[in-house]
C-alpha cells in the first residue's frame, strides 16, 4: 500500500482582468490573454461578460473564424445564437456548455438572443496540440440539465463541466489536455477541497463574493494562479462566493497566434488567413 500525502498548491500570481471590447463592441473583461497574462499553457484566454445593458452585449459577435484552438462558452445567465458554415446552430441557455473545437477552421457568429436583462458568462479559449490543430471541427454541448451538480460538503455546490469532483465525471471530454472545469459555490465558513493533477496548470476566478485559499483572500473580480502541488482548498469568507475552478494539462509547444488563429509557426498562420480568405475553413 502507498500513501500520497497532499501538497496544496500555492497562490503564486494574482491579478485582475481588463476592461476591453469585442466583437462588434461587446463589453467584457480580458482575465487571461492580456500583457498582464498571456498564456497559461494551455489556456490562450479568459473573458468574463456581465451585464443588464443591453448596450454592453447586443451588438454580439458577428461571423468570426477560428482554427488551431477550442472556444468554451459557459452561459450563466441570458440566451446567445451559435450558428457556424458547416450548418450547425443552436441556442446557448442559463447553465450550458458550448466547448467547441475549432479544429482545422469554423466561421461563425454568436449573437445575443435577448434584447434585455441580465447576460452573463464565460469565453475560455484552450489551446490544442498541433497534431489536433488540423482535425475535423467539433462541438460538445451541454444544456444546464446535464452539467452534474455535487456537495461534497455542507454549504458547498460544484457543477461538474470537465474533470472529476470525487468519483462524479463532468461530461465534456478532452484529452489532449486532460481539463478540469468547475462552477463553485461555496457559503461562508464552508470548504472546498479539490485534487488537480500535479504538472497541470490551474488557476480560479472569483466572480462573487470572497474565498481565501491557504493564507490568500481573494475577492471578486480576481485571478489567482495556483504553483504546483495536487489539490487546493478553498474557503468561504463572505455569504455566498462563486468561482470558476481550472486545470488543464500544458501543451509545451510554441505558439503563433494572431487573433482567432493560434498555430505553432508563422508560417501556419499566415497559412490560416488564407485559406480564410479563398473560403476554404
Ligand atoms: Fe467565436
Amino acid at each position: 500500500m502507498t500513501t500520497t500525502a497532499t501538497r496544496n498548491r500555492p497562490v503564486t500570481r494574482r491579478l485582475r482582468g481588463m476592461a476591453t471590447s469585442d466583437g462588434a463592441g461587446v463589453s467584457l473583461t480580458r482575465v487571461i490573454g492580456t500583457q498582464q497574462l498571456s498564456y497559461l499553457d494551455p489556456f490562450l484566454m479568459l473573458d468574463e461578460f456581465g451585464s443588464d445593458k443591453p448596450g454592453d452585449y447586443i451588438a454580439g459577435f458577428p461571423s468570426h473564424p477560428h482554427r488551431g484552438f477550442e472556444t468554451v462558452t459557459y452561459m450563466l445567465d441570458g440566451r446567445m445564437r451559435h450558428k457556424d458554415n458547416h450548418g450547425n446552430e443552436g441556442l446557448m441557455t442559463a447553465g450550458s456548455v458550448q466547448w467547441m473545437t475549432a479544429g482545422r477552421g469554423i466561421v461563425h457568429s454568436e449573437m445575443p438572443e435577448q434584447e434585455e436583462g441580465l447576460m452573463r458568462g464565460f469565453q475560455l479559449w484552450v489551446n490544442l496540440p498541433a497534431k489536433d490543430k488540423m482535425g475535423q471541427p467539433r462541438y460538445q454541448e451541454f444544456s444546464a440539465d446535464r452539467i452534474p451538480e455535487v456537495s461534497p460538503s455542507k454549504g458547498v455546490a460544484v457543477k461538474v463541466i470537465a474533470g472529476h469532483v470525487g468519483d462524479v465525471a463532468g461530461p465534456v471530454q478532452q484529452p489532449a489536455t486532460d481539463p478540469l472545469y468547475l462552477d463553485i459555490a461555496i457559503e461562508a465558513g464552508a470548504s472546498f477541497g479539490q485534487a488537480i493533477a500535479s504538472g497541470h496548470n490551474a488557476f480560479a476566478y472569483v466572480y462573487e463574493g470572497e474565498v481565501s485559499v491557504g493564507a490568500d483572500s481573494v475577492g471578486k473580480g480576481e485571478l489567482i494562479v495556483l504553483g504546483d502541488g495536487d489539490a487546493v482548498t478553498v474557503s468561504g469568507t463572505s455569504a455566498k462566493s462563486r468561482l470558476i475552478l481550472v486545470a488543464g494539462k500544458p501543451i509545451g509547444e510554441p505558439v503563433a497566434r494572431y487573433g482567432p488563429f493560434v498555430m505553432n509557426t508563422q508560417a501556419e498562420i499566415m497559412q490560416a488567413v488564407q485559406d480564410f480568405q479563398s473560403g476554404r475553413f
